[in-house]
């Protein structure tokens, strides 16, 4: 019976690790998978979560079971983050519970999804592909918009489409900020547009927020969230620390559902509870207790903050650098500059991606997904002459 199991592909965007460990150039790029990097092209552990990893392994009594929905303190103590500190539970609307990084959080999302009798999720194409696969995975249809135009802009249209054609049993998976793959956000007059037409449908929202503080900061990141939230009656939200403090192979993600009546959200929330004991009993606690000793102490709060400054200053610049390089062989580098977050798309053929990697030395996803942070004062040049080459 085992040997009727069927070959699975590798799964393309981790592959890339291998891939380009195993190439022996020294003056290789990566810019496959999400993970920030200094302009020395290291991902050092935040030195505020350092402070509280220390703090931990001093104070920590006990490492006995918590229960399935986690550390309920960082659970809370992020809560004003992402809801806004005037009401962060929405008068007692909102509740959350741990989970293993945000892909933890979209899987209990989408499977709570199917158990209320939700039939379909509208994603946007492109989206991170394993928005796609969870869905597959759990037996939920998906309806496909285009999300981004040629000119590098949302394309408005497709998703007012989209929402306009949905039909009852229609959730839609939205990124927050700092859209994976495209970079390509909604601005907070699309939000405003997005949560009115939202309001008067009858589509679940499920925001995905992957990425605060990497586009605009923390409270502007927050910006299309908030409003949709302020204008629906029920949605989930998918949230990840894994990128904001650093903690990507710690797994610290959050759930949380937000409820017309308060009276309604612990049996809602009981589901989640039940979903996660079915899938991993408990949350890993480590990395979600070091966010929740930051969060506690204003000092490492600071310190954390002016952190994630600092990350989203240097993509800042490179996105910069990358745009004044304008029209580059046969492709124009200056949308990017007015993108967000990690990623942004070059429109490279199949055969480019290729030559990128085997010419060049520099790799990236086969959708032409590059990861920003990649680059450093010491490559990017490389990098703009590279694909000067190749697309020329
Ligand atoms: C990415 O898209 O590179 C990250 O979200 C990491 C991942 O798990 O895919």
């Amino acid at each position: 019976m085992l040997n009727d199991l069927k070959q699975q592909p590798a799964d393309a965007l981790l592959a890339l690790i291998k891939l380009h460990n195993s190439d022996p150039r020294a003056d290789k790029i990566d810019l496959g998978v999400g993970v920030y990097r200094t302009g020395d092209g290291e991902t050092p552990v935040f030195a505020a979560i350092k402070a509280a990893e220390k703090k931990l392994a001093e104070e920590q009594e006990s490492k006995a079971y918590l229960g399935p929905e986690g550390d309920m303190g960082f659970v809370e103590k992020l809560m004003p983050y992402v809801f806004g500190k005037a009401n962060p539970t929405m008068d007692g609307r909102i509740e959350g519970m741990q989970t293993p990084g945000g892909t933890g959080s979209l899987r209990l999302a989408l499977a709570m999804v199917k158990r209320a009798g939700y039939k379909r999720v509208i994603v946007g194409k492109p989206s991170w592909p394993n928005h796609n696969q969870i869905c597959a995975d759990l037996g939920l249809g998906v309806l496909e918009f285009n999300h981004a135009t040629p000119d590098g802009t949302t394309d408005m249209d497709a998703l007012r489409g989209a929402i306009a054609s949905a039909e009852d049993g229609d959730a839609i998976l939205l990124h927050g900020c700092c859209h994976n793959p495209t970079g390509i956000d909604y601005s907070n007059g699309e939000w405003d547009e997005i949560a009115s037409l939202l309001a008067s449908s009858k589509i679940l929202p499920v925001l995905d927020l992957a990425y605060q503080g990497l586009g605009h900061g923390m409270e502007e990141d927050a910006y299309g969230l908030r409003r949709v939230l302020a204008t629906v009656p029920e949605a989930l939200i998918c949230y990840s620390c894994d990128k904001n403090f650093g903690l990507y192979r710690d797994r610290v993600g959050a759930l949380y559902a937000m409820v017309v009546d308060p009276a309604d959200l612990a049996r809602v929330m009981s589901n989640g509870h039940a979903l996660a004991r079915a899938n991993w009993s408990q949350p890993p606690d480590h990395g979600a207790a070091a966010v929740r000793l930051v969060l506690e102490d204003e000092a490492l709060t600071t310190q954390w903050l002016a952190e994630l400054d600092q990350m989203r200053d240097r993509m800042r610049e490179v996105r910069a650098t990358l745009a004044s390089a304008g029209k580059t062989g046969g492709v124009d580098l200056t949308p990017i500059g007015i993108q967000n977050g990690l990623f942004s798309i070059v429109p490279f053929t199949a055969e480019q991606v290729q030559e990128m990697r085997t010419k060049h030395g520099i790799y990236f996803a086969g959708s032409g997904r590059i990861n920003v942070a990649g680059l450093t004062t010491g490559n990017i040049q490389k990098f703009i002459a590279a694909v000067a080459d190749v697309t020329a």
